[in-house]
């Protein structure tokens, strides 16, 4: 007995240094599909990580790889540094994913009991309800309950073991506004006193609002990965368009602050920073005419970091990668 706990505690004390998820060159294939193609990911205990792409990008086969649920064919994950199934055999780690069965004529608390009693060791039944904002609806039957109640009953249930990490996969498809917002509030409350947590996404709002740092993924790769301000800083730019013949993008993409020059014919697209000095650039020293600001709202940027003809590999302004 004494063993055990000193160990314990020896691991305890080692433990805080070590990052709660640390992927390195993680490669799935599924077929001729290259699923996950080279993702290096490392997650400091106590972040809140949206893992924010469009549908096929390779986040659920890369959270599959964190969980042990799926071996990669390359490269290697640990989680608290230990083997992914060890983790959570240990209670490490849970997760909500969207496909686990719940059965609909037990009630909320009865399900979180009958959980409860798969493990050794757990938080009380009525402390996880709490913390899920769902112990007014203990006795409620799980097929009364809504999408987003059940998902913060999937969220309640993974509280049981106190995992240091949570992974959480498209916890809220299919929720309604409201839903979604209570089942964040619950998920931030409790990250709040510490817990790390991880989830994919491919809401933008989403990314923004609950996560402190963003980690964009798109066809198997890592094409952006920065604090929410960094991220925010990506989307602050402008689009200056005009028509300008003979146009030199070479030239116009030199100008300070410019990320990307588009051409269509006459007409020239130029994402920027600083859309005044375009402006001015363009009206004093070129045949520009017809110029249009626009914004670029998150989706345009989203799209363009995602888009097919992004090399992997350009870095991002102000982004770590
Ligand atoms: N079990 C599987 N068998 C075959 N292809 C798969 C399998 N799982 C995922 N894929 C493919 O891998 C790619 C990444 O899928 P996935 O990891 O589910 O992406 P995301 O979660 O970002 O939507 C997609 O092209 C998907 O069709
Ligand atoms: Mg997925």
């Amino acid at each position: 007995m004494h063993t055990t706990t000193e160990s314990a505690a020896g691991a305890a004390a080692s433990l805080e240094d070590i990052p709660a998820v640390d992927a390195r060159g993680l490669v799935k294939r599924f077929g001729a599909v290259e699923a996950v193609a080279g993702v290096d990911l490392a997650i400091r205990q106590g972040e809140v990580v949206a893992f924010l792409g469009p549908n096929g990008a390779g986040k659920t086969t890369t959270i599959d790889m964190m969980l042990g649920l799926v071996a990669p064919d390359a490269g290697t994950v640990e989680v608290f540094g230990r083997s992914p199934r060890t983790a959570i055999a240990q209670g490490f780690v849970s997760a909500v994913l969207q496909t686990g069965g719940l059965l609909k004529d037990l009630t909320v608390r009865e399900t979180v009991r009958l959980t409860a009693s798969l493990f050794a060791r757990t938080r009380p039944i009525d402390e996880v309800l709490e913390r899920a904002g769902i112990r007014d609806i203990g006795d409620r039957l799980v097929g009364a309950c809504s999408g987003g109640q059940q998902q913060r009953l999937r969220f309640a249930m993974a509280l049981l073991s106190d995992p240091g990490l949570l992974i959480l996969d498209e916890p809220t498809t299919g929720m309604d506004v409201e839903g979604r917002r209570s089942f964040w509030n619950a998920i931030r409350k409790d990250a709040a006193r510490g817990r790390t947590v991880l989830f994919a996404t491919h809401y933008l709002d989403e990314a923004d609002e609950y996560a402190d740092r963003i980690v964009l993924m798109s066809r198997g790769r890592i094409v952006a990965d920065g604090t929410t301000a960094e991220i925010k800083n990506l989307v602050s730019g402008r689009i200056v368009h005009a028509t300008l013949p003979g146009a030199d993008p070479v030239a116009l993409a030199a100008l300070p602050g410019v990320e990307d020059v588009e051409t269509t014919g006459d007409r020239i697209a130029v994402h920027t920073k600083d859309s005044d000095a375009v402006a001015r650039h363009l009206l004093t020293s070129t045949a520009a005419r017809d110029l249009e600001i626009t914004a670029q709202n998150l989706e345009s940027v989203f799209l363009a970091l995602t888009a097919a003809s992004a090399p992997a590999s350009t870095p991002v302004e102000g982004v770590r990668s």
